[in-house]
This record gives structure tokens, C-alpha cells and sequence, in this order.
């Protein structure tokens, strides 16, 4: 009712503030990296596996997208990313010494129960959940868990749910990491203190909504928008277009920045806007120059840049700028905008935000 929601106008917009909170609460009682965060044997476990198999669907896939980049780069352990309802009709190759890791905000999806199942069938014993809800069956289906402290999501669209999994699997990724040997006491410490300065960071990127309305404005207008994003924040790109199109009908789609030229450039006018997330150090001056082949079609730019970069506004190029830079933890932040993107171009629209037509909170049937 409209009592609970405070000072917001939908449930997803409160959710999307609460996260701040929401972090913190999945982030409570952790003091330092040990395997039993996820459960009693969780360190013999971590010793024993040789890769990571993560199964989801809808934004938890995404989320498992990002902790691929993790897995890899940090624990060193090779990752594999599966669409649960791919997965569970497809002839795979079992590996016994792989850890299955499915994430899910319900714990009642369908397609990744059925995926659990399937894995479990074909002789995967080593089970691990990042899941919302702890009395749901994938918590007690699976032999490992980490229960993250959202709180209940009401929203079809999911905000706060995805930022507390990004948290649970930067958790596994260092626990993983810590236990096969490949984290000094010094990164933990380093990493353990960026994670607790999240809630204050989120409330930084949480000021930004007045100028994400202004964007808003110009994207109520639109038909099309293309989002794009490199590295750890592909999936953070694949995430704000999922946002765009759930609530409010906007046709969008994420590309790696590098394929603009395989393909959808050939889509770029005046009249399909793209958003271009989080430039890091690294592949910046590639993304500058993907940034000049859209100008030089008479693409407009959306660019949420980060703290240490230069880009600035100027004719068609429209730059918010983050805060501060956050390292391998930057996707929980940039993502924010575009939940606020997707929330105020849905509102300015008029749509349904909290129950976007023909789509469901929990898909508990196939
Ligand atoms: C539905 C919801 C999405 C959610 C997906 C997976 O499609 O509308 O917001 O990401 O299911 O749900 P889960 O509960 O398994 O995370």
C-alpha cells in the first residue's frame, strides 16, 4: 500500500533506493573470507573443483555473466555461463569436479530448478546457491548456499535482487580464490574494504537521478536504443537494455562494444540513442574510437563515464559522470543508472512499471 512506499511512486523505484541497505544487509556478519560462508564442507568442496558451471535465467543469468570476468581473472578457475532452459535439454559433458552454481532471486524458477535437477542427474555433486529466499527449494536442493539479504522484491523488474547476487558472487569468487591458493592476505583486505564501502558509494550513484531523468525525457521519445559495454560490463550493457525493454516496451539490445562494427552499426541514426557503459582504463581508447564511429553516423551518445576518464559533453554526446572508479567492483555501481533509466523512461511512458504486461515476478512453470 501506499503507506509502504514511503516517498517513492512504485515498488521498483523504492527497490532501486533501497539497495544501498541492501548491500550492506548481504554484506552483514562477513569479517573475512572463509569457504563456510556458504556452508559446513563448503572449504573441501572449494579445494576439489576444477571449474565453475553457472546456471540462471533472466537478470540472475546476467549477474552469473559478470562473475564469469571474476572467476577468471581473480580465482584463476575456468567459468562457464548457461541459460538454464538451454541447458537442461542440451546433451552436455558432465564434469564431476566442476561446481554447479545456480543463482536465483525466487529459488522457484522452474527452468533452473529443472537445470539443478539435470545437473544432478548427470553426477554433479557439488551444488551451490546464490539465492534470495532461504526457505526456497534450490537453498534446500542444493548442497551449498549463500542467501543474500535483499529483502522481498516486489517489482517485476529486478534491482536490488541482482546488485545483492553481484555481492554473494564477488564473496564466492574470493572464497574460491582464497582456498586454491591464488589471494594474498593483502587483496583480501583490500578487496573486503571496497565491498564495505559499497553502501556509501551506491548512495553517490543513487544522487545522479536528476540528470538520468533528463535522459529519460529524450528515451521516452525513442523506438530503438542500443547499449554498449565492454569486459566485466558486457553484461552490465545486456542488463540495461533487459531493464529498458521489460518496463517500458522499448526495443533494446547490448552489444560488446567491439562487434558495433559487425553488425548493428548498420542500425545507428539520429533516432537510436546509445548508451555506452563504464569506459575502464584499459579498453578506453578503444571505446573512444567506437564512440566516433557512432558520431560519424549521426548517433547520439549516452555515456556514463567513469570518475578518471575525459570524456565530456559535448554536440550529441551526453556524459553522466560516476562518482568514483571502482575496480572489479564497478558493475554494482554502474548499473544503477540504468535501472533509473529504465524506471523513469517507463514512467514518462506511462506503463505499468511495477507489472509490465505478459511478464510474471517468478516463472514457477515452464
Ligand atoms: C522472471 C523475472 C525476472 C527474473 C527471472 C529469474 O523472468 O521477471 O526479473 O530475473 O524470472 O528469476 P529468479 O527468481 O530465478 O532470479
Amino acid at each position: 500500500g501506499a503507506a509502504e512506499l514511503g516517498p517513492y511512486r512504485h515498488y521498483m523505484q523504492k527497490e532501486i533506493f533501497e539497495q544501498p541497505r541492501a548491500i550492506a544487509d548481504t554484506l552483514e556478519g562477513v569479517h573475512g573470507i572463509v569457504p563456510e560462508l556458504f556452508g559446513d564442507g563448503a572449504y573441501r568442496v572449494f579445494k576439489e573443483i576444477d571449474s565453475v558451471l553457472i546456471l540462471a535465467c533472466g537478470t540472475s543469468y546476467y549477474s552469473g555473466c559478470v562473475a564469469k570476468y571474476w572467476l577468471e581473472s581473480i580465482a584463476r578457475i575456468p567459468t562457464q555461463v548457461e541459460i538454464a532452459s538451454e541447458y537442461r535439454y542440451r546433451d552436455s559433458v558432465p564434469n564431476p569436479r566442476a561446481l554447479v552454481v545456480t543463482i536465483s532471486q525466487s529459488g522457484e524458477t522452474a527452468d533452473t530448478l529443472a537445470a539443478l535437477r539435470h545437473a544432478q542427474g548427470l553426477g554433479h555433486r557439488h551444488t551451490l546457491t546464490i539465492c534470495n529466499v532461504a526457505t526456497s527449494a534450490m537453498v534446500r536442493e542444493c548442497a551449498l548456499a549463500y542467501v543474500t539479504r535483499a529483502g522481498v522484491e516486489i517489482g517485476v523488474a529486478s534491482t536490488k535482487a541482482f546488485t545483492t547476487q553481484l555481492a554473494g558472487l564477488f564473496l564466492l569468487t574470493l572464497a574460491i580464490a582464497q582456498t586454491q591458493g591464488r589471494l594474498t592476505d593483502e587483496q583480501e583486505a583490500e578487496h573486503l574494504k571496497a565491498m564495505r564501502h559499497l553502501p556509501v558509494a551506491l548512495q553517490a550513484v543513487l544522487a545522479l537521478e536528476p540528470q538520468v531523468i533528463s535522459w529519460a525525457e529524450d528515451f521516452a521519445r525513442m523506438e530503438n536504443a542500443l547499449f554498449l559495454g565492454r569486459g566485466l560490463h558486457y553484461p552490465i550493457a545486456l542488463e540495461g537494455a533487459l531493464k529498458l525493454k521489460e518496463i517500458s516496451y522499448i526495443h533494446a539490445e547490448a552489444y560488446p562494444a567491439g562487434e558495433l562494427k559487425h553488425g548493428p552499426l548498420a542500425l545507428v541514426t539520429s533516432s537510436m540513442p546509445v548508451v555506452t557503459v563504464a569506459p575502464n582504463d584499459a579498453l578506453l581508447e578503444k571505446l573512444k574510437s567506437n564512440m566516433q564511429e557512432v558520431r560519424a553516423r549521426g548517433g547520439v551518445l549516452y555515456v556514463l563515464a567513469d570518475a578518471d576518464t575525459r570524456i565530456e559533453s559535448s554536440e550529441g554526446i551526453h556524459v553522466i559522470r560516476m562518482p568514483e572508479h571502482y575496480g572489479a567492483l564497478s558493475p554494482l555501481l554502474h548499473v544503477v543508472p540504468l535501472q533509473l533509466l529504465a524506471y523513469h523512461t517507463a514512467c514518462a511512458r506511462g506503463t505499468d512499471v511495477d507489472k509490465p504486461r505478459n511478464l510474471a515476478k517468478s516463472v514457477t512453470v515452464e
